[in-house]
This record gives C-alpha cells, sequence and structure tokens, in this order.
C-alpha cells in the first residue's frame, strides 16, 4: 500500500496541467484548459484541465480524474505504475520502496532492471533481423496468411537454430556480466549441473528454431518472448518463464498493439492464443488479447476494464473452452459494475478464433460477438444447467451453486437482476435469495426496495444527502462544523446515503493540512463507496462554488437534513388529526415531534471560522 499522505504530497507537487499536456494539446480557455479528449473521438474540444482543482474532465464521454488516473487511463498503468511514474517526473521515491531498500542497494536494482529490459529490447531486435534471413519462418507465418505488415506490428522474429545464437548480440555467455541479464530475463538457460572445462555453468538459449512473439507491457516494452515451433514438436509454444519483469498471471499479449482499436472498438476481445490475436488483427478485430496460457486471473480483468467498458470473452465451444469460460466468469464477479459489459462468445468446438475467421469470415465472426452470450446469463447457467429444477433438489442445489457467485460480486444492480432471475428460475423470493446466500446487510438489499414503509416515514429525495456529499468533497473541512450530536442524527438512519455520509465524514476528519481536491478524490476512488463519490466528483467539477457560500449551503441542508423527515411525518400526522382519523399514539408521537423538530433545529452547528481568528 502507498501511503495516502504521500499520494496527497506527490499530487501537491506535479501539475495535471504539464502531465496531461505530454499527451494532448491544451489551451487556455478561462480558468481552465481545454484539448480534444484523447479517449473518444472529437472535433471540438469538449476536454477541460483544471489547474485548480487538479482534475480533468471530458464533458463529451465524461471521462475525468486526477493525474494519476489520467496515466492510467492513458497508458493502462495500474495505480501504482501510475504513481511511480508521476512520482520519478517530479524526483521523489515511492516511500514503499525507499523504506524497504538502502539506497545503494536501490541503485542496484535499478541497474538491474534497466539491465533486464535493455537486454529485452536487443533480443527483440536480434529475433525480427533474424527473420528477414530466414525463409523457412517467413513461409511459415506466410502460410498462417500474415502479412509482413502485421508480423512487423508485433515484432513477430525468429529464433536461429542455434545454442548460442544471441552470442552475436551480447558477446561470449561465458563473461557473466553478459550472462545475468539474459538468465534473468529468461532467454538463457543456465545449467547447474553442466560445466564447461572452465568451471563455468553451462549457459544455451532457451528459444532456438522458432517463431518469436514479444510481449510487451502495457508501455510497449518487451518483458517476455513466446516461441512457436514451426512445424511438429514439443511444446507447441514455449514462454518465458516468470521473471521480475514478466508475470503470466498479470501480463495480456497484445494489449499493447491492441490499445487504440480497443478505444475505438469500444470493447476488448480476449482469446486463448497468441496466433488468435494476430490473426484477428490481420483480419479485422485489432481489439483482441490473449492470457499467456494460463487461466484467466482477476488482474487480467481489472487491467482490462480499466481500458475498456466492455469485455468479450472467446473460448472453444469443447468442455476445456466451458472450463476456462467458468474460470474467466470467476475472475470477473468481483470486477463487475452495471456501467460495464461482460460477455461470453462460444465458438463451434472444433474452431478457435483464428480458423474461424479464416473459414466462416469476418462477419460471421462479427455476428459471433455480436450475439454473445452476457455475463448474467452464462452466471445462471452454470449454476442451473446440472439441476432438475423441477424438484426442491435441484433449485436448492442450483441455489447453493450461486452462493459464491452471488458473493464474490459487489452489491449493485446487476447482482439484484441476476437475484431476481434466480429468484424466478427456482420458485423463491429475491429476499430468500439474498437470506439463503449470505447477501449480507449492504445498501443494495432487494428488501430495502421491496417492502413499502409506511407513508410517513418514506424516503425523502436523496438530493440532500448528495448535496451535502459534493460539498464535503469540496471543502472537507466543512466536517469539522459538525458536533457529536449532529453527527449521531444525521448518521443514524436507514438510508443507504447515510452509510456514505458516515464514511465521507469520517474521511474528512483524517485528513490534516491543507487538502488538495484531485487527491482527496483519489483517496475516495479507492473506497467501497467509490462508484457514489464519482457521481458527485463530477458534480463539484461542474461547478466552482466559494468557500462562504459553500459553509452557509452546507449548514442548511445539515438543519434540513436533520430536521425534515420529521416534519414531515408531523405534517402527516397534523392532517390525520383535523380529518378527525388520529389515535391517543399518534397524538403522543407528535408532541414528540414537535419538540424534536424543534430540537434539531436548535442544534449547534459551530459558527463559520476565518482564518487564523
Ligand atoms: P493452442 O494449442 O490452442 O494453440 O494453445 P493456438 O493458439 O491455436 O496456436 P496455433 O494456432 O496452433 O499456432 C493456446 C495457447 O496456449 C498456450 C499458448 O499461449 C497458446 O497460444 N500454449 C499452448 C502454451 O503456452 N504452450 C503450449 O505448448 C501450447
Ligand atoms: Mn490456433
Amino acid at each position: 500500500m502507498i501511503p495516502q499522505s504521500f499520494i496527497q504530497d506527490l499530487l501537491n507537487r506535479v501539475d495535471i496541467v504539464d502531465v496531461v499536456g505530454k499527451y494532448v494539446q491544451l489551451k487556455k480557455g478561462g480558468a481552465n484548459f481545454m484539448g480534444l479528449c484523447p479517449f473518444h473521438n472529437e472535433k471540438s474540444p469538449s476536454f477541460t484541465v483544471s489547474p485548480t482543482k487538479q482534475f480533468y474532465h471530458c464533458f463529451g464521454c465524461g471521462a475525468h480524474g486526477s493525474a494519476i488516473g489520467f496515466l492510467m487511463e492513458y497508458s493502462g498503468q495500474s495505480y501504482p505504475d501510475a504513481v511511480r511514474e508521476l512520482a520519478q517526473s517530479v524526483g521523489v521515491t515511492v516511500p514503499e520502496e525507499r523504506d524497504r531498500l538502502p539506497p545503494a542497494q536501490r541503485a542496484e536494482q535499478q541497474a538491474k532492471s534497466v539491465a533486464l529490459s535493455d537486454a529485452m529490447t536487443r533480443a527483440t531486435e536480434f529475433y525480427r533481423k533474424q527473420l528477414r534471413g530466414a525463409p523457412q519462418a517467413i513461409q511459415y507465418l506466410k502460410g498462417r496468411g500474415l502479412t509482413g505488415e502485421i508480423a512487423a506490428n508485433f515484432g513477430l522474429g525468429y529464433a536461429p537454430d542455434d545454442w548460442q545464437g544471441l552470442e552475436a548480440v551480447f558477446g561470449s555467455y561465458r563473461d557473466d556480466n553478459v550472462a545475468a541479464p539474459l538468465v534473468e530475463g529468461g532467454l538463457l538457460i543456465e545449467s547447474s549441473d553442466k560445466r564447461d572445462a572452465d568451471g563455468k555453468p553451462r549457459r544455451y538459449d532457451r528459444f532456438r528454431d522458432r517463431i518469436m512473439f514479444p510481449i510487451r507491457n502495457t508501455k510497449g516494452n518487451v518483458i517476455g518472448f513466446g516461441g512457436r515451433v514451426m512445424g511438429q514438436g514439443e511444446p507447441k509454444y514455449l514462454n518465458s518463464p516468470e521473471t521480475p519483469l514478466f508475470s503470466k498471471g498479470t501480463e495480456l499479449y497484445g494489449l499493447f498493439e491492441a490499445r487504440h482499436a480497443i478505444r475505438e472498438n469500444g470493447y476488448v476481445l480476449v482469446v486463448e492464443g497468441y496466433m488468435d490475436v494476430v490473426a484477428l488483427a490481420q483480419l479485422g478485430f485489432a481489439n483482441a488479447v490473449a492470457t499467456l496460457g494460463t487461466a484467466c486471473t482477476t488482474v487480467h480483468v481489472q487491467k482490462l476494464l480499466r481500458q475498456t467498458d466492455a469485455v468479450v470473452f472467446s473460448f472453444d465451444g469443447d468442455s476445456a473452452g466451458r472450463r476456462a469460460a467458468r474460470r474467466a466468469l470467476e475472475a470477473c464477479l468481483p470486477h463487475v459494475a452495471d456501467n460495464k459489459t461482460i460477455r461470453f462468445l462460444f465458438l463451434p468446438a472444433e474452431h478457435d478464433p483464428d480458423s474461424y475467421v479464416r473459414e466462416e469470415g469476418t462477419d460471421a465472426f462479427a455476428r459471433q460477438v455480436q450475439t454473445a452470450m452476457p455475463l448474467s446469463r452464462f452466471l445462471l447457467q452454470v449454476v442451473t444447467e446440472e439441476q432438475d429444477l423441477r424438484q426442491p433438489e435441484g433449485r436448492a442445489r442450483a441455489q447453493y451453486e450461486a452462493k459464491p457467485l452471488l458473493q464474490s460480486m459487489p452489491a449493485g444492480g446487476l447482482r439484484l437482476q441476476i437475484v431476481r432471475e434466480l429468484a424466478d428460475a427456482t420458485g423463491t423470493t429475491p429476499a430468500e435469495i439474498e437470506a439463503v446466500c449470505g447477501l449480507g446487510s449492504d445498501s443494495s438489499r432487494v428488501g430495502r426496495f421491496a417492502q413499502p414503509r409506511p407513508r410517513a416515514r418514506r424516503q425523502a429525495p436523496t438530493g440532500l444527502e448528495q448535496r451535502v456529499i459534493q460539498l464535503l468533497m469540496s471543502y472537507p473541512s466543512l466536517a469539522s462544523r459538525l458536533d457529536a450530536d449532529t453527527r449521531a442524527l444525521l448518521l443514524d438512519s436507514t438510508r443507504p446515503e447515510a452509510e456514505v455520509l458516515a464514511h465521507l465524514v469520517e474521511a474528512c476528519d483524517g485528513l490534516q493540512g491543507a487538502v488538495n481536491f484531485a487527491a482527496f478524490s483519489e483517496h475516495l476512488a479507492q473506497t467501497p463507496y467509490a462508484e457514489v463519490y464519482a457521481g458527485a466528483r463530477t458534480a463539484v467539477l461542474k461547478e466552482e462554488i466559494e468557500e462562504e457560500p459553500a459553509t452557509m449551503e452546507f449548514d442548511g441542508a445539515i438543519h434540513k437534513l436533520l430536521a425534515e423527515p420529521l416534519q414531515r411525518e408531523l405534517e402527516v400526522l397534523q392532517k390525520a388529526v383535523s380529518a378527525g382519523g388520529a389515535s391517543e399514539a399518534d397524538k403522543t408521537r407528535m408532541v414528540w415531534l414537535v419538540a424534536e423538530v424543534q430540537r434539531r433545529r436548535q442544534l449547534g452547528l459551530r459558527p463559520a471560522t476565518t482564518d487564523g481568528a
């Protein structure tokens, strides 16, 4: 975990205008800077960067965030990577790393990692050059329908049939300085039991006589390779081992090459093989990526959803494909959100995407994509497919199967919809499904919506709480105006917004010193209420409110929030009294209400403090 105080400090040092300005041409327009949005295609600028809020916002597509968010969106980096890059740009070190290693060791690590990246880059170049002089390899790629252009886009190469091929670029493997990064990067194999005459361990090329697929990270640096035999032979694909640069559980083949197409097409296609990615790119689907011979992980899914709102997985129609799809489903569930769509495409058993587009054509594949099964449908199919839903046992079993899947989903609209469908399919009610599956007492509980409340206690419009949230986000110090009594009343509410408000008030209390809006909302985006905060943030960005009017509005809103529900209950009872339909209990309640409304209206908010006074 990178400490929040560091993030705040970092965002105070960088200027988002500089950060964004490196990638987007910005022009000053009033208080803000404007430019063409890099996240969607547009002809006139609706992308603004606010130097005072240190935030960007596109009024066209809604993209928004801090300097960290911008780097994540723009280059698909993870949160820590984006933080690291920003930190580097202003010459500070992310504390996690600083604390772990003494400076000398740190410098050594840095040098090693530079040597490693450098080795990968030079090897990629070598393999590419070798391909030009290897007619049989060129023939193989042509035979698989690839053009030179596509091969060049993906940096495809050829590893010669040679045990010391890379020596041509790097020098003798006997030199430990030469060999070290190559071994660490997985390009050389070092045999511990076989030694040369001079006692050096024998070192030889891992990749020999193979077509080389460089694997790039989201910045475009080569971090590993996949190598395919050209004829028969085992293994068909040889992959780089896990190295300090490369981890199969987090990397996706083709993500760097596909990034523009993913943005343009509005979705990413996830396939299983290197060749599928390259062949699809050749035939018009440049937005494809592949897992690297491993199951899809939650990290993969997270990475993809950072780049796009729509993911389509493609699997073979056979049982292995179904199993892989099931794993992918599980990896997706923690990341589903109501503004994301995830779908599953099942090809006929004998096909992979490569063979399918070639045989059936681009249009047929595009139709497959369009009609791919939504995640909800697939989940319901998975839990019901082997059960006899005519029997109580079968219906109970389906619920049992659904339990862990539903539990791993965040509460939200989609989970609610799935719960409803499962309830229908298993002859029960959504509330019972939630009970059986232990879906907890969070704000999206079906029961909350399903059970109408007595009229007098009906929920007020949520606008007021939302407004308070917005004001607090603009000026977190407003939280200090709430005394203990007010807090208790405010937060002791069954309304879902109260939970968020409680959370926000606490977050505000925890802030110290000058607060940077971007840093604070970045922090809030890492919390369970990220979505609510994102909505509030958009509103805050559209408005420039000064502290004084904000304080007045805040006080007024708090008074209303405290008294309004009681006030409305009171009005209902008063009507009942004048219509002669009030019971004794109603009258007692009225007396209490009158006093309580009065009390709440007078509750002390602290008087506005001015600086230094
Ligand atoms: P497939 O065996 O389905 O191969 O492996 P493919 O992608 O269709 O390849 P072509 O069309 O025969 O060239 C799918 C993926 O599984 C991993 C690779 O990532 C491959 O792309 N794999 C497969 C390995 O890592 N090693 C292997 O030996 C085989
Ligand atoms: Mn294939």
